[in-house]
């Protein structure tokens, strides 16, 4: 974003005059007028108020990384590489390159917009500027991949823990980890494996987006929603959601490596979004009624044939019309 110096300045919505704000930048008055209008191109919203300055309409949530920084647990905050930046092509993308140029510590990546927006099964995860928060954390794990079931599932868990700490209420997990609303789609999570490297050590880069503020999103194919939207009585901010999504994931990927997936079954099953319900699953092929997961995470359908688990990957879940 070209206008973040003059947006930061104007994002308290008062009138600042064009004298204030040339010398907090350090510039002309014809430069702050041209920044106003690279803003406007921008797509900030920016009244020009005859006599007095210039007010910003548009209401702004700017990333920043001492904010969010501030949020993560202290002990966490000094393992971790965070990267916020202004536009990538994905942030999961990110995170792999730093691996590849030897970061060590956590490498976690934030951005204001994708170009590249990565969802499940090769969709395109809608990621406009301002908007939403596009994060990925750099995972590691030892013991080989086996030691991988269940996190999917575990992800969503703690995305909607760390949602719900922030005053969100009714955050259902659709398997394996869409993080849903009642009104609709909230987030999603693009958990992806990096080979396995010496001694049965795994890398897996979890992406976490979550609709903030998104009032519209033309090309997504089913209901959706957003927190600011669901809730609107908060203040939600990118920065807060961001380190606590940060700090939830991190305790509950403790937790799973330490004790693996046994604790997290039963707060996943209490937000299951298909208990009950009548799904279908494998393109069709097989009909049932939500039964919840079994102890490794698989979905399990209650069908003329019994109990049946439908393993990861294998279909895609949708509720009978
Ligand atoms: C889904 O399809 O539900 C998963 C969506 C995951 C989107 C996030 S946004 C941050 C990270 N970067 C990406 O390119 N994708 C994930």
């Amino acid at each position: 974003m070209k206008s973040k110096a003059l947006i930061t300045l104007l994002r308290d919505g008062n009138i600042h005059s064009g004298e204030s704000l040339a010398q907090s930048l350090g510039v002309s008055r014809t430069a702050v007028w041209k920044q106003i209008r690279r803003a406007v191109d921008d797509g900030f919203e920016i009244a020009t108020v005859r006599g007095k300055g210039y007010r910003l309409l548009t209401p702004v949530d700017l990333l920043d990384a001492g904010t969010i920084s501030d949020g993560i647990a202290p002990e966490l905050r000094s393992r971790l590489q965070l990267t916020v930046l202004d536009e990538v092509d994905s942030t999961n993308a990110e995170v792999l390159r730093q691996w590849q140029a030897g970061v060590n510590e956590i490498p976690v990546c934030i951005a204001d917009c994708q170009t590249a927006g990565r969802g499940r099964r090769g969709n395109v995860w809608q990621s406009p500027r301002g908007e939403n928060l596009y994060l990925s954390m750099g995972l590691t794990f030892h013991g080989g991949f086996s030691v991988l079931d269940g996190l999917s599932l575990v992800l969503g868990v703690a995305v909607a823990n760390a949602l719900e700490g922030l005053g969100a209420e009714s955050i259902g997990l659709k398997w394996p980890n869409d993080i849903f609303l009642p009104q609709g789609k909230l987030g999603g999570i693009l958990v992806e494996l990096q080979g396995e490297l010496q001694e049965g050590v795994v890398q897996v880069i979890a992406g976490i987006g979550i609709n903030v503020h998104m009032s519209r999103a033309d090309s997504v194919d089913q209901p959706w929603t957003s927190l600011a939207s669901a809730f609107p009585a908060q203040a939600w901010t990118r920065n807060r959601i961001a380190a606590a999504v940060i700090n939830s994931v991190q305790d509950a990927v403790g937790i799973f490596a330490e004790e693996g997936f046994g604790d997290f079954r039963s707060p996943w099953q209490s937000r299951d979004i298909f208990l009950g319900r009548h799904v279908r699953a494998r393109g069709g092929a097989l009909e049932g009624t939500g039964a919840g997961i079994d102890e490794g995470g698989n979905y399990l359908l209650r069908t003329t044939e019994g109990v049946v688990p439908v393993r990861a990957g294998e279909i895609s879940l949708r509720v009978r019309p």
